[in-house]
């Protein structure tokens, strides 16, 4: 599917995007193994989350709540997830599908690690570029047998779990989903396994397995968990995903004249470092009617747009805070006044595509002075970007990083391979589409 986008020259209104994504896979994941029906309300219908759901579902879990032609008939549904309490699964007929999904593939790996029956993960091209090592080497140093392909354990990847050791994991990468499976191993193993962070990463699993009745403490960057508790069924009430929030925002916040409100997003302070990032670009951001939901913060967001971005340098622990903005922070530092430098961010080349290389590709064809490096990008702001035909690279936060800059260019941007947002916000091009024409 292609997509044409005209430059815009005003949005205003308000808008409620779709439940958060590392939160929906990690509430089907948590109530899959806890004793009892977990209710999930706001989850994301997105491809990634159905991958969780149906390698679930094809291991002897019962989801309710799914309409038969999901993602396409809603953005957030309420869930039911009848929990096997404990290791439990039934061991799949088939291969595993994680689709695109890294979540899944990493954080399920963590869980298959304590069941002893042998499985097989695989996914799509994408996925199966990225490295599973990082969980691999880890999960086998708690006794898990796993293998992949080539030298960073690829997909498909086996597993054959067994009885877990508790381990000491110093994480060469800053990597929620890493620690995210090392824990939900943890959760199994015998005595205390602790996962210690190079910098702070997102920590919706933390959060969700106190919830559930884990034994988990955080000590700085060291989280630790004693196996053996048994999870108990909650309700949790996913909030919207600040990742969807973020395009939104940026959109307003290089527009002069746009006022726009994000309402009931989730704003975890590990995951909100693009507001930062927009307040040093001289961005007018309120923050309002904040809340606690199911143990993470959620809020109302208004972004004043302002007259011209101020450019911004960015490295060190402010990144895995933002690590799936910065493309679309590189789209506002093409438009900024200066010269702006993003590095640090050498696990943008292992998403679901090199997003480092399509960003400056891409953004280069729409008229971008902007410079690969190893780690990110320098760019020089222009004062418009101009209408060009875009790659996706199939990447969806790509499709949509690109979709704003087609908004904020002169002329037509045409963006090819545009469906790839079903991955996690299904209803994107309608919103955005919404968002033009709505009135002050
Ligand atoms: C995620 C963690 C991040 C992020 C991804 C979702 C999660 O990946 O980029 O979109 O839900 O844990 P890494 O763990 O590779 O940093």
């Amino acid at each position: 599917m292609r997509k044409v986008i005209r430059g815009c020259e005003h949005v205003a209104g308000t808008v409620e995007v779709p439940g958060d994504k590392s939160i929906s896979h990690r509430a089907l994941l948590i109530g899959a193994i806890a004793e009892g029906i977990t209710t999930i309300e706001g989850c994301l219908i997105a491809e990634d989350v159905l991958s969780t759901a149906r390698c679930l579902t094809a291991m002897g879990v019962r989801i309710e709540g799914l309409c038969a032609n999901a993602p396409l008939c809603s953005a957030s549904a309420t869930l039911s997830v009848h929990g096997v309490s404990g290791a439990n699964f039934s061991a799949p007929q088939d291969v595993l599908d994680a689709g695109n999904s890294g979540t899944t593939m990493r954080l399920l790996l963590g869980l298959l690690a304590a069941h002893r029956f042998e499985a097989t993960i695989d996914g799509d091209e994408s996925l199966r570029r990225r490295p599973m090592d990082r969980v691999a080497k880890p999960l086998t140093q708690m006794g898990a047998h796993i293998s992949g392909q080539g030298d960073k354990c690829y997909p498909p990847v086996s597993i054959r779990g067994s009885r877990l050791r508790a381990i000491e994991y110093q994480m060469p990468v800053a990597s929620a989903q890493v620690k995210s499976a090392i824990l939900l191993a943890g959760l199994f193993a015998d005595g205390v396994t602790s996962v210690i962070q190079p910098a702070a990463t997102r920590d919706h699993t933390e959060r969700m397995l106190r919830a559930f009745g884990a034994d988990l403490s955080v000590d700085g960057l060291k989280v630790s968990i004693i196996g053996g508790a048994t999870l108990r069924a909650q309700r949790v009430l996913v909030p919207g995903d600040f990742s969807s929030a973020a395009f939104f925002m940026a959109l307003a916040a290089a527009i002069p004249s746009a006022k726009l409100t994000v309402k009931g997003v989730g704003l975890n302070p590990t995951r909100v470092g693009f507001i930062e990032a927009l307040v040093r670009m001289g961005v007018d951001v309120r923050v309002e009617n904040q809340r606690v939901a199911s143990g993470e913060p959620v809020g109302d967001v208004t972004v004043i747009g302002c007259e011209r971005l101020s450019p911004i340098n960015i490295s060190g622990e402010i990144i895995p805070t933002m690590i799936d903005e910065l493309p679309l922070l590189a789209v506002l530092c093409s438009v900024a006044n200066g010269e702006s430098l993003i590095r640090d961010a050498h696990e943008l080349r292992i998403k679901e595509s090199d997003r480092i290389a399509a960003m400056a590709s891409e953004l280069s064809s729409m008229g971008a002075d902007i410079t690969e490096l190893p780690d990110g990008w320098r760019i020089v702001g222009v004062r418009r970007l101009r209408g060009a035909q875009v790659k996706s690279y199939g990447d969806h936060r790509v499709a949509m990083s690109l979709a704003i800059a087609g908004m904020l260019a002169d002329g037509e941007t045409i963006i090819d391979d545009a469906e790839c947002v079903s991955i996690s916000f299904p209803q994107f091009w309608e919103l955005l589409e919404g968002l033009v024409g709505q009135p002050d």
